[in-house]
This record gives structure tokens, sequence and C-alpha cells, in this order.
């Protein structure tokens, strides 16, 4: 625990309020208490945006304290990297998001070359066509549950095109995606952790049976680009390769889910803005891409180790303790957002931190700005009204910031 710095700053992540709407919380915080601890999180929390994009470029912070010398406190490091959770250990903090350069720059650059092997615009077609299918069923209905129907559908297909897995299969491991990322949450009970551990295993045995396939049938996948990505003789091994695949399913369709979601309950809240979407749907789904993720950014909190005693924004921070970026409170910060609590589809000055920056920058980022991209314009080109048909049921966490469904009444242009 850091001296001075115990109190709670009236900070309840998991209350009925600020699960239903953060951000009058986060700008009373950054007013009267931009930097706080949290004795339940064990983390220094950091809320204005010159903090948290200063803090995820500056090395000092890092995803990884292994092999770093000094004191760590055992039971935030036994947290960290779960000794009664092997391969989750193994495969979960082994995987490239973990790891701190060198290491990490070696898998990043090996996995970056693999991502641009194809295009992301290659993608647009099919992801039009399952959002197109999913409208044209909505609108027979006049109704439809938009997580399950729309937001969902729509990375799944990305995944199965970028990993070559059979739509079959696909349920089955984003349920095993869903089990492995409750590690993460503070709320993790021991029954969860099992569970997780059981996912990861079951995960990696499934990647190894893959892996064999496509070295037999190489295709244009992210897993055979994967095998064959070699920077100057480096070559991934097995471990690596497996880790990388899970880590791309975990980090990239639970956020895409969200994001989808949170951007129509927006466009829901705000038909003036809606109606400016339907004017151009194309032209201005870009800017309305970013816009949504700096409105309500599906990921919410990335914590980060201090590597070194040091002393940030007037703060004395010791080695082996964690700071928490408060992502969705930089996002609102009005010394660098004009009126940062309006939904702005054509704002144009936008540096919001949701893909993050530095060198953990998500790598994902062209990928999930088409998908987005196509379910904005999409919804636009195809619906004339729409609203909430029943109340959106909540995903209950820090971390994540989205809905498990999304019931709208809508009708067809
Ligand atoms: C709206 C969707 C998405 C959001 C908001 C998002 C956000 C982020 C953020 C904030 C980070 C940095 C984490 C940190 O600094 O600790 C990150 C990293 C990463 N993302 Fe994404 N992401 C999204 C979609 C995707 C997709 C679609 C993929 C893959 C297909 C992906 C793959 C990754 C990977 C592999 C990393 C680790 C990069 C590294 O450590 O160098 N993400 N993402």
């Amino acid at each position: 625990m850091i001296e001075g710095r115990t109190d709670r700053a009236d900070f309840d992540p998991y209350s009925s309020a600020f699960q239903h709407d953060p951000y009058p919380v986060y700008s009373r915080l950054r007013k009267e208490r931009p930097v706080f601890y949290d004795p339940d999180w064990e983390l220094t929390f950091f809320t204005r945006h010159a903090d948290v994009a200063g803090m995820l470029k500056d090395r000092r912070f890092g995803r990884d304290i292994r092999g770093v010398t000094g004191d760590i406190d055992p039971r935030l490091y036994a947290r960290n990297y779960p000794d009664h959770l092997p391969t989750w250990n193994r495969y979960i903090r082994g995987s490239f998001i973990d790891l701190e350069p060198p290491r990490h720059t070696r898998l990043r650059r090996l996995v970056q070359w693999a991502f641009t092997r194809r295009s992301t615009e290659t993608y647009r077609p099919r992801l039009e066509a399952t959002a197109s299918a999913a409208l044209e069923t909505a609108i027979e209905r006049g109704a439809m549950e938009a997580i399950a129907e729309y937001a969902t559908p729509i990375p799944l297909v990305m995944i199965a095109d970028l990993l070559g897995i059979p739509q079959g299969d696909q349920p089955q491991l984003v349920s095993w995606s869903h089990d492995i990322v409750r590690v993460f949450d503070q709320g993790c009970t021991a029954e969860e952790g099992a569970r997780a551990e059981h996912a990861v295993s079951a995960f990696v045995e499934y990647i190894r049976q893959v892996l064999v396939e496509r070295r037999r049938n190489p295709g244009s996948d992210l897993v055979s680009s994967l095998l064959a990505a070699n920077h100057e003789g480096d070559r991934l091994d097995d471990d690596e390769l497996i880790a990388t695949c899970i880590l791309t399913l975990n980090a990239g369709h639970e956020a895409t889910v969200h994001a989808i979601g949170n951007g129509l309950l927006a466009l829901a809240s705000d038909p003036d803005q809606f109606e400016l979407l339907k004017t151009d749907p194309a032209g201005l789904a870009e800017r309305a891409t970013d816009e949504i993720l700096r409105y309500d950014s599906p990921l919410q909190m990335f914590e980060r180790w201090v590597l070194t005693d040091l002393e940030w924004s007037g703060t004395e921070l010791e080695h082996g303790t964690k700071v928490g970026l408060l992502f969705g409170s930089a996002n609102h910060d009005e010394a660098v957002f004009v009126e940062p609590e309006r939904l702005d589809l054509r704002r144009i000055d936008n540096p919001h931190v949701s893909f993050g920056a530095g060198v953990h920058y998500c790598v994902g980022a062209p990928l999930a700005r088409v998908e987005l991209e196509v379910a904005f314009a999409a919804f636009a080109t195809r619906i004339e009204k729409f609203e909430l048909n029943g109340e959106p049921e909540r995903v209950r966490s820090l971390v994540f910031r989205g809905m498990r469904s999304l019931p709208l009444a809508l009708s067809p242009r």
C-alpha cells in the first residue's frame, strides 16, 4: 500500500450507477482527485489524458515485471501471475501483449508482418454481406437483440476469415475466450479461475490441430502467415504461435462486439447524430467510428507495472506497484476534447486513447476500424428509425464496457 493515498475517492466501479454511466464520476475525479490509490484494486489510478497517454508511451511503465530486479509485493505478483493456473500463465501471460522489449519487439514484428500480408480491405465485402443479412432479418421482424444478432456476427466473420476457422467452431472459441479473460477482472472467483485454466488447455489443443493442418495445407489466413513469418531468419516457435492465436481472438473479439453495441446505444440516445450519419453513411463512417470509440470506449482500464521508483505528476510511485490507466476518463478530458460529453460524429481533433499508445498500440486497429465502419455505415444505410425496445443488460466490469443484450425496435429506410 502506498502511504498517504489509501482513500477510495468515492470510486465504486461495480455500483449500478457507475456501470450505467461512469463519466460523471470521471469528470469529478479529474477535477478533484485526478490521481488516487484504491486498496481493493491495489492500483494507483490516473484519470487525465496527459497522464494516461504519457504513461503508455513511457518505458518506465510496463506490462511485464518478470525478470526486473527489486522488491515486489508477493500477493500482487501472485494475482498477476497465478501459479495455480499454470497453463493460463504460460499462454496468456506468455503472449506478446504481456511482454516488453526486446522479446515483445521481436514477436510483434513477426506478427505485424503476418497481419499486413493481406490488406485489411479484403475483409470488407464479407463483413458487409454479414451486416446486410443481419439487418434484413431484423427489418422483417421490426426488432433485434443487437448484441447477439448484429454486434457479435460481424467480428466472428472477421476472426473466421483472419484465422481460417470453420464457422461451426466459432461459438466454442468465443466461449473459451470469455472464460479466459475473467482472470483479468478483480471479481474473478476460484471457480472462474479453474474454468479459465481449463479453457486455455482446450484452446491450446484446438490450435495445435489447426497448426498441423495448416502446415500440410497453407492458406491465406493469419495462422498460415504466422507459420511462414520470417524476419531475418527469425521464426515463431509453437508456443509463441499458439499464444499469438489465442491473443488475437481474446484481444480482437470482445472489444469489437462492445464497440458496436456501445455505438448503437449512443446513436439511439442521440437521434440527431443518427440523422446526420444517415445523410452520408459511407463518407462519415471513419470519423464516426473514432468518435464512438472515444465517446464510450469498450476497453476502459489498462494496468502497468511501475518498473523503477519515480515521480509522475507530483506523485511518488514505487517500483513493483501498479498503476491503473482509466481510458474512459482520459477520452472525456476537457483539457483535450471540446465538449467531451457530446457525441459529435464530425469531430476532427480526436486523439482518443481507445487503441492505446506506445509499443503496445493495438496491432489490430486497422482491422477493427474496418469492422466498425461497416457496422455503422450499413446500419445507417438500411435503417430509418430505431429506439430501445427494453432495458439493455450491461457487462459488470471496470475493464470491459459493453452490454450482454441491447433490444432495439427499428424500421427500414
Ligand atoms: C474496437 C476494437 C479494439 C479495441 C478498442 C482495441 C484496443 C486495444 C488496446 C487499448 C491495446 C493496447 C493494450 C495496452 O496498451 O495494454 C490493444 C492491443 C492489442 N490488440 Fe486491440 N483492440 C481492438 C481490436 C483488436 C482486433 C480486431 C485485434 C486483432 C485482430 C486486436 C489485437 C490486438 C493485439 C494483438 C494487441 C497487443 C499489441 C501489443 O502488445 O503490441 N485488437 N488493443
